[in-house]
């Protein structure tokens, strides 16, 4: 098993390059499946998520191709059985992502219920009520469910909860149903605007993506296509913090500022200073001047998935802070690591009680889920003396070369094995 040791580094210092967009790229390789011709996908970042999607691609039928390192070449001439491999969708949630295309495009699609998860039940009642809405026949046994439909009607769709799979998951069932969908209180996430214009390059036809309704007139066929996808919004939100928490500077390239709009507003309200230009995002640690409030919520509020690396950030800034998570239930695990370094922080039901310390201390300390592991990664970096983090492949699921990413910063960071 491998581990980083992490020494305390000091500012961290110099530029960046976010890398194309994991929670965007997930949904766009399962959307591959809806065609029998070639999707070329660029800067896709090569992390494991990725690449157990690919094997589930590959398990299904699927060819695929990497060149450079970056570009991604799908071809799913046939999709050779309805089954996805339990053991890929064990490792994975977002595996589910198949569900939709499958079934699209084969009337039938038998797949594993995602089990428990470290932040929290995650059900998929919302993806099986808008796959049932659009005339699939669902059915539950041992642990499986099964999705049957000769033809896929288009529907009027109401999420009673925006969740960012169900409406790609819909999204992408629709695209080749008959007749018109309507997803209402669907995700405004830029990862769904994301695959909408990948769905589009491919000859679907979708109004209203990045609101919260989206019309969809299903086409018979689709397309292969060439796409970029968007840089990761949480990869530079963890690199802002990366500047803030070591009282550094960090230039970010390849970033689209409108994203990160919450996690600019937050971290200037504590006294960041962040400067935005054509090229990027220049973040400056300026003198940390007052405690703030944060609420996770979907976007384009502020992201759950920032709220551990925030919460690592306001540990050692001066001052009460309070950190709520609204998104998912138990989403405070890394909370007692923190602790354990020497942070003040009390949890109050869904709310995370803050006090600032001086300096957080080095010891041993686990990575329970991807961005509980950034958040550890960072505290580590300021910590004194040597943080031991376990269980990193949490982090390598997520973030793209981030152990050396940081080191180019300055971070005193190495990887061993055992
Ligand atoms: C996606 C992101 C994840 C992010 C999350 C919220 C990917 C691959 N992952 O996950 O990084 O943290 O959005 O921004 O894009 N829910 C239900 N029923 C459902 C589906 C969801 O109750 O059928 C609940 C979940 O339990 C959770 C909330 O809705 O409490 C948000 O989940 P959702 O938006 O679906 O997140 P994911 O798509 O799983």
């Amino acid at each position: 098993m491998e581990r980083f040791i992490i020494e305390e580094s000091g500012p961290l210092r110099g530029r960046v390059r976010i890398s194309g967009s994991k929670n965007s790229v997930l949904p766009i390789i399962a959307a591959t499946l809806l065609t029998d011709e070639e999707c070329i996908i660029h800067d896709v970042p090569l992390l494991t998520d990725v690449l157990t999607m690919q094997n589930l691609i590959e398990d299904l039928g699927g060819r695929a191709s990497w060149d450079n390192d970056a570009n991604l070449a799908i071809r799913v001439s046939d999709i050779k059985k309805i089954q996805a491999s339990y053991e890929l969708c064990a490792k994975m949630r977002a595996s589910f992502l198949v569900a939709g295309p499958i079934l699209a495009r084969m009337g039938e699609v038998k797949i594993s219920l995602p089990g428990g998860c470290a932040i929290g039940s995650r059900p998929v009642d919302l993806h099986l009520k808008g796959l049932a809405a659009l005339g699939a026949e669902i059915s539950q046994e041992h642990g499986y469910v099964s999705a049957r439909a000769k033809k896929l009607v288009g529907a009027n769709i109401y999420l009673d909860f925006p969740s960012v799979g169900a409406t790609e998951n819909i999204m992408m069932a629709a695209a080749l149903a008959e007749g018109q969908t309507i997803i209402q209180n669907c995700a405004v996430e830029p990862e769904i605007v994301d695959l909408s214009n990948f769905l589009t390059s491919m000859g679907a036809q979708i109004r209203g993506s990045g609101t919260d309704t989206i019309r969809i007139q299903g086409v018979n066929k689709l397309s292969g296509t060439n796409h970029n996808v968007i840089p990761d919004r949480i990869e530079a939100g963890t690199f802002m913090v990366a500047a803030a928490i070591s009282r550094g500077e960090i230039f970010l390239e390849n970033v689209v500022t409108d994203h990160l709009k919450p996690a600019i507003a937050k971290l200037r309200e504590v006294g960041v200073e962040i400067e935005e230009s054509e090229e990027g995002l220049n973040v400056k640690s300026g003198s940390l001047r007052r405690p703030i409030d944060i609420k996770t919520l979907p976007y384009p509020g502020f992201p759950t998935d920032m709220q551990a690396q925030f919460v690592a950030f306001l540990a050692t800034t001066p001052g009460t802070n309070l950190v709520t998570e609204t998104v998912f239930e138990n989403r405070f695990m890394h909370v007692p690591e923190l602790v354990r370094m020497g942070a003040d922080i009390k949890i109050d039901s869904r709310s995370a009680i803050i006090e600032g310390v001086e300096k957080l201390a080095g010891t041993q300390v686990k990575a329970s889920d991807l961005r509980a592991g950034a958040a550890l990664m960072l505290a580590a970096l300021t910590a004194a003396g040597t943080t031991e983090i376990h269980d990193i492949y949490h982090i390598d699921r997520g973030y793209y070369r981030f152990d050396q990413k940081l080191r180019q910063l300055g971070g005193k960071i190495t990887r061993v094995n055992g």
